[in-house]
Formats: C-alpha cells, structure tokens, sequence
C-alpha cells in the first residue's frame, strides 16, 4: 500500500551519454528484426512448395478402393422341395476391379459369408492371398457349403415359405485384409468388408435385376 503512494522516480532525460549507444541497440534490433523476418518468409515458401508439392502426389497417388461387382449367386437346393441350404452348395462370381492407375492392392485370404435373416448358413475362405496388379479385374468365384444356422426350424420354415413365394434374400460379404502398394510406397494393413444384396429367385439363382450390382464396401 504505502508503495503507491511515493511520488515516482525521475527517469531517462538526463543521461545523454547514453544516448547513441542507446541508438545502435536500437539499429542493431531492427536489423535481427529484418533477418528474421527474411529467414521466416523462406521458410514459410518453403513450407507452402513442399506443401503443394505433397498434395500433387497425393492427388495422382492416393488410392481408391477397389470396385466389387455381383455377377451371379446361386443357391440350386431352394429349388427341390423341401428346401435346403445344410450340406447344399451355394456358388458365386464376384468381379473385383482395382480402378487405380498406379496403386495395386495386396489382399489376404479371402472369405466369404451368406447371411439369412441375418443367420449365418454358410462361409468359408474363397481366395488365397493374391497381387491385384493396377487396371485390373480379378474374378473372385466361390463355393461354400451351406451350414446349420442357430435359428433352426424356424429359419428353415421360414425358407420354404420365402421358396414358396419365389424370392429368397441373402446377404453375402466377403472379407479381407488388404493393403495398398503405391509405386513408391507400400501402406498399412486395412480390413476390407464387402457385402452385396442378394435376391434368388424359385430356381434358386440370383433374379436378373440383382445381377452386375454394385456391392457396398467398408474398411
Ligand atoms: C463371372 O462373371 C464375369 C463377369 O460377368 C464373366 O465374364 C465370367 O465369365 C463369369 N465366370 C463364371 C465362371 O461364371
Ligand atoms: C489380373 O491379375 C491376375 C493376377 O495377377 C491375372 O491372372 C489376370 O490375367 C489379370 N487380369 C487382367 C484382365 O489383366
């Protein structure tokens, strides 16, 4: 408290021997100013090229997922009564196309799964690991055995009344670890779900409008 109240110190004006040494600190500070300023602007250009640089590469280099295809499904045992997906061979031709133009994609084994209202009735691995080299379409053609869902009865009831009626929906997905090789560098691990909507009809293949529709996909 009782510091507030002293008058104030008399300060500068009268030491005028100072002053010019005062004035070449004061050049001196603007020239450090100056150069620093220069240093910054070449490093800020720098930074902006590089930038610029990177999303160029980024641009032409940056891979897009590959495109997957349902050609055709079939599940035949729908068609004898009483209809079946245990122990019945249920077939698939899935094309797969890799769009990039300088990215080819290394997959893992591949499996594939058919879902029936949401049971599982049948999966199994559908491809070995393979290259998918740029531009390029690869077939993925599958066999799996149909197996026993939990559902049970009541799944297989429902099957006959969905045979019955002539239109069976599945849900069939394929699965796969993937990774992308860049023409200079090689990526991560991703884990790559496909999963197409299926509809067969009362011989149990896959009604035409289903046919050459595009699957989702989702890493
Ligand atoms: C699979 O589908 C593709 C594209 O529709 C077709 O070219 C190919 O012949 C089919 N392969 C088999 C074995 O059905
Ligand atoms: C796609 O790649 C596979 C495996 O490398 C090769 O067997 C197939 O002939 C290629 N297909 C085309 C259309 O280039």
């Amino acid at each position: 408290m009782s510091s507030a109240f002293q008058s104030p110190v008399p300060t500068q004006t009268r030491y005028h021997p100072h002053r010019s040494r005062f004035r070449t600190s004061w050049v001196r500070e603007r020239l450090t100013t100056r150069f620093a300023m220069g240093v910054c602007s070449v490093l800020l250009s720098l930074l902006l090229s590089a930038g610029v640089i990177v999303f160029i590469l980024w641009l032409s280099l940056r891979p897009h997922r590959p495109r997957f295809h349902l050609s055709s499904f079939s599940a035949p045992a729908i068609a004898q009564p009483p209809p079946a997906l245990l122990n019945s061979p249920i077939s698939f031709n899935v094309t797969d196309r890799n769009p990039n133009r300088n990215v080819g994609i290394y997959y893992d084994v591949v499996y594939g799964s058919v879902f029936y209202k949401d049971q599982l009735v049948g999966s199994g691995p559908v491809l070995n690991p393979f290259y998918q080299p740029p531009k390029n379409t690869t077939l993925v053609l599958g066999d799996l055995t149909g197996t026993a869902a939990a559902a049970g009865d009541k799944l297989a009831a429902q099957l006959a009344d969905d045979a019955a009626a002539g239109r069976v929906e599945f849900r069939f997905e394929l699965k796969s670890g993937i990774r992308f090789k860049v023409k200079i560098w090689d990526t991560h691990h991703h884990t790559l779900h496909v999963q197409c909507d299926v509809v067969v009809g009362p011989d149990g293949s896959l009604l035409a409008e289903y046919r050459d529709k595009r699957c989702s996909i989702y890493f």
